[in-house]
């Protein structure tokens, strides 16, 4: 099993919503991501408070962006929605909305990330590999961590740590969380796991609202 896709460049950074906000708080992203002088620990704990008012601020999401998806391809009506993408794909923003009571696969990211909550409340269960990842199909994994998550909580994505986890939505409506990705990660071939079974399998979710390559979104424009 390979880590490594092969993704073509996009003719130009795209942008799914029209925000002020988001725009503002991408453009710091890269101001910060862009230091050499700073590690990615030090970078992210700068980008927190940006990205905590971004959360506090409860108007630029779109209706539209904060829709569960029936037809999802995570399973349990899950949305994922593109928000803004960078052309080398080095850089995605989504949300991703969970209905009551559903919960996403175990999964991994393979990027650097920050995540927060937007709407509603979450369970996030936290695993960590145990095995040496040598055995197709194979992965023994420990849960590390349970956390109860508000609006307005984030936490980090700094692969091995945090990159392996769950999550549910508790409150009684769906639950919306904004993600900034250092890859673009809908469209990576990442992993699903199976604890109980100790199995894995690629994975690629996809996003609710964006093709994945250049071909699709032609055919895309065409409908
Ligand atoms: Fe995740």
């Amino acid at each position: 099993m390979t880590n490594d896709t092969i993704l073509e460049p996009l003719p130009e950074d795209q942008w799914f919503i029209e925000s002020q906000e988001l725009r503002a708080f991408v453009a710091t992203v890269r101001e910060i991501t862009d230091s050499a002088s700073e590690n990615r620990t030090q970078q992210l704990a700068k980008l927190e408070p940006y990205f905590q008012e971004l959360l506090a601020q409860q108007q630029w999401l779109p209706e539209k962006f904060a829709q569960v998806n029936p037809e999802s391809k995570m399973g349990g009506g899950i949305g994922q929605w593109l928000l803004y993408r960078a052309k080398d794909r080095s850089l995605s923003v989504f949300s991703l909305v969970i209905p009551p009571g559903s919960t996403t696969p175990v999964h991994d990211h393979l990027a650097w990330g920050l995540i927060g909550l937007y709407k509603g409340n979450q369970e996030e269960t936290v695993y960590r590999r145990v095995d040496s990842g040598n055995a197709a199909e194979h992965a023994h994994l420990e849960i590390t961590e349970v956390r109860s998550l508000q609006r307005g909580d984030i936490y980090r994505l700094l692969p091995p740590d945090g990159d392996i986890h769950a999550v549910k939505t508790t409150s009684e409506s769906e639950s919306v969380s904004i993600h900034l990705l250092g890859n673009d990660t809908g469209c990576i071939w990442r992993h699903q796991f199976i604890p109980e079974s100790h199995s894995v399998k690629s994975f690629r979710s996809g996003y609710s609202n964006a093709p994945c390559k250049e071909e699709e979104e032609k055919q895309h424009a065409k409908v």
